[in-house]
């Protein structure tokens, strides 16, 4: 089987292939022939040495792979070879074969692709939580999503989707087309605009009641000015850290963390406003949780409501160009990578 690694912090080239003996499942574990792997921000930002919850390097990282069950452990019940499925995996993922504990393990919908799984796991587990565990989210609210053509942010436009909200992403102008064919009522182009007044133009002074924010550090002060009474900020990300460059910066992290607002309970309660933070890496202790919320999602997709999907697909050997395409700003939703 085959591995990608990453050797250490840099460019896209640290990215390397090699060859590995296939792993053996342990008594709970179910071992994957991988399809498709999903590529996240998070990978870049390991790759770049700005990932704090990454592996140390050298390391295989990848949350999320989808395709056929090859072999189990003993303590696994109701295992059947040649199952299509989608799991979450605690790095690794980046990877022809794969062993995963059995709870990370679910079977696919028999219509649904590998490529349109592998961009479930975190994407919809992450935009899920954000939307309806802290968000809350109610028929008849106004909810903005940063980032809205990313991986998550797709997701969370469909989430959405699923009340009668109205609902507002920023992404980059070349993506509005498609948002908007994807149900985002309101499309701000956080490159030309000024978020605020464009959020306070599209709900008519108003204000937004769920805000989504993988940004961090200033858009996060901005975005406690874009709040309606009772609204909510979910921070989920600092995808600020990450400049127009593919190795990592450190003047310009701290600048960001620096930037980080800090909110007093006090203020936050007479402003009737609240401010969340969620990092699914950090709920592994909670799997009965993350299996649950996986499960509604594939419900969610196997009744039609939701259409998970892969935006683009690089075959494995081709991760240098995917992180680059990801770099360049240039996809639309989840990126892939495809296995024969
Ligand atoms: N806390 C959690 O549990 C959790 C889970 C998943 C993801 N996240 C975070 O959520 C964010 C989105 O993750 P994702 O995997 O869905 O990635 P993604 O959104 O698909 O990432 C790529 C897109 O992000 C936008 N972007 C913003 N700043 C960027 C930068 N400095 N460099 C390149 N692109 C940038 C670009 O879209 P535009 O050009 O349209 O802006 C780009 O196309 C990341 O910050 C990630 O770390 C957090």
């Amino acid at each position: 089987m085959r591995q990608i690694w990453i050797r250490k912090p840099g460019d896209v080239d640290v990215l390397d292939i090699a060859e590995a003996p296939a792993p053996e499942p342990g008594p709970s574990e179910v071992r994957i022939s991988v399809k498709a792997v999903g590529i996240n921000f998070a990978d870049l930002m390991a790759r770049m040495g700005m990932y704090a919850d990454a592996p140390k390097l050298p390391a295989v990282v990848g949350y999320e792979v989808a395709g056929v069950v090859d072999s189990c452990g003993p303590q696994v019940e109701g295992c059947v070879e040649g199952e299509r499925v989608v799991a979450l995996t605690r790095f690794g993922g980046y990877a022809t074969q794969v062993c995963v504990p059995d709870i990370q393990v679910f079977p696919l919908p028999s219509t649904m692709s590998f490529s349109d799984a592998a961009a479930i796991p975190v994407n919809y587990f992450t935009a899920y939580l954000a939307m309806y565990h802290f968000g809350n989210l109610q028929d008849g609210e106004r909810v903005l999503i940063q980032n809205a053509g990313g991986g998550v942010g797709l997701a969370a436009v469909q989430l959405a989707r699923l009340t009668e909200s109205t609902v507002i992403g920023t992404a980059s102008a070349a993506k509005h087309a498609s948002l908007s064919e994807m149900g985002v009522d309101h499309c701000i182009d956080y490159r030309s605009e000024d978020v605020v007044d464009a959020v306070s133009r599209v709900t008519g002074g108003g204000g937004v009641h769920l805000i989504l924010d993988p940004l961090g550090g200033p858009s996060l002060k901005a975005d406690y000015r874009m709040l309606a009474p009772l609204g909510r900020i979910v921070a989920y990300g600092a995808s600020k850290v990450v400049g127009a460059g593919r190795r990592r910066s450190i003047p310009r992290a701290l600048g960001v963390l620096l930037r980080m607002p800090r909110f007093s309970p006090l203020a936050l309660m007479n402003d009737n406003a609240g401010v969340m933070g969620l990092n699914l890496g950090h709920l592994w202790d909670d799997i009965e949780r993350l299996r649950s919320v996986g499960e509604r999602i594939l419900e969610l997709a196997a009744e039609g409501r939701i259409a998970p999907r892969a935006g683009q697909s690089f075959p494995f050997e081709e991760v240098r160009e995917a992180h680059r395409f990801i770099h360049d700003r240039k996809n639309t939703g989840k990126v892939v990578l495809t296995a024969e």
